[in-house]
């Protein structure tokens, strides 16, 4: 036994429980908008913040102890005061940037929610459906890959498909399979007013929040949503079909493929957009790759074995599993357009 060794691994334990036990510290901090009255008040002692965000005094100064203890607030001992900094603020209190990770403390709560669930299947190997998983799994997952959505689907990802940002400019015609709550199809309608879109998605509470998304972001014109399976949803001579963080979710992502390429004109751009992955476990050994191994098993495969083939792909496929699954659709052209630290973009045409 190396000592040094063991010393290192109880080291990284420790910080691992310490994000572990944070996860209901900072849910609280950012639903009593405790981050929200931090953010670009410079510092504030307890009092100021109690008063300032309506909590009782006594729970403002655990939770902000816990903070600094986090090095998620700055403490300054001499004054009594705790300060967010703009660094932290934009990973915890500014849902439009692009380091937001609010959602992923979310998430994590569903996978703990999940576990009742997910843990008798690991003996049966059955799988869980995606509709009777944490309730909070739906918005949970909205939230978690909107700000990814925000700052990149317009920027970057459709510019780097060959035509299809030309396309959209002039009106086209969209579908946006597994489309949950419906960020991607609402930012794309926003964007492209000539264009129409319609999301699918087979669970129909998703559909009905991704309606209202829609009547609240005024695109009701040209964009609506339908209940829908991947591998027959209504739809032809398409010009677009996109797929966000959801092919590998689907138990038959091969047969989606089909339905895709019958769907879509002979010039049309299938868009899929999966989680960043290496072909080889050995390559993925990182802290990204580690987050996704984690809601894969507590939430993809379980969602793809409850459905009919159950190729369980799990979030960490990488691009040889994908464009296999995507090229025995009938598309002749894969390739990679362009990616993220956690977003593979992938054009496949027929
Ligand atoms: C991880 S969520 C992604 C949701 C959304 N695209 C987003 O990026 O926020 C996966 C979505 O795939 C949907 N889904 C899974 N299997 C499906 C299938 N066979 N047909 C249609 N939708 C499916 C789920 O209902 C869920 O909304």
């Amino acid at each position: 036994m190396d000592e040094a060794k063991l010393h290192q691994f109880v080291g990284q334990v420790l910080g691992d429980l310490g994000g572990a036990f944070s996860v209901p510290m900072v849910r609280i901090g950012d639903r009593l908008g405790l981050y929200k009255a931090l953010n670009g008040a410079g510092p504030l002692t307890v009092a100021q913040l109690a008063a300032k965000a309506g909590i009782a005094e006594r729970y403002a100064r655990e939770w902000l102890s816990h903070q600094a203890a986090s090095g998620y607030l700055a403490y300054d001992p001499a004054a009594g005061t705790f300060e967010l900094p703009e660094e932290q603020a934009m990973v915890l209190a500014e849902p439009d940037s692009p380091v937001y990770l609010q959602g992923a403390f979310d998430l994590a709560t569903v996978m703990m929610e999940n576990q009742a669930l997910v843990e008798p299947a690991f003996r049966t190997g059955k799988g869980v459906g995606w509709g009777d998983q944490s309730q909070c799994l739906f918005c949970t997952t909205g939230r978690f890959f909107r700000p990814g959505y925000e700052n990149n689907l317009v920027q970057s990802w459709l510019p780097a498909l060959d035509g299809v940002a030309a396309k959209l400019e002039r009106g086209a015609d969209v579908a946006d399979v597994g489309c949950g709550h419906g960020f991607s199809t609402i930012i794309m309608a926003r964007q492209f007013p000539k264009s129409r879109f319609v999301g699918y998605d087979f669970h129909p509470a998703s559909v009905e929040q991704a309606q209202r998304h829609a009547e609240q972001h005024g695109v009701t014109a040209n964009c609506r949503f339908e209940v829908a399976l991947a591998g027959d949803y209504p739809g032809h001579d398409l010009d677009l079909v996109t797929f966000f963080d959801c092919l590998h979710d689907m138990g038959d992502p091969a047969g989606a493929a089909r339905h895709v390429r019958k769907t879509l004109k002979p010039d049309g751009t299938w868009m899929v957009v999966e989680p960043a992955a290496a072909d080889r476990l050995e390559d993925n050994l990182n802290p990204v790759s580690r987050l996704y191994y984690a809601a894969s098993t507590m939430v993809c495969v379980p969602t793809s074995l409850d459905q009919a083939v159950g190729a369980a792909l799990g979030a960490q496929a990488g691009m040889g599993k994908l464009s296999e699954a995507i090229r025995s659709g009938g598309f002749a052209s894969v390739r990679k357009a362009t990616e993220t630290p956690f977003n593979f973009i992938i054009e496949a045409r027929p």
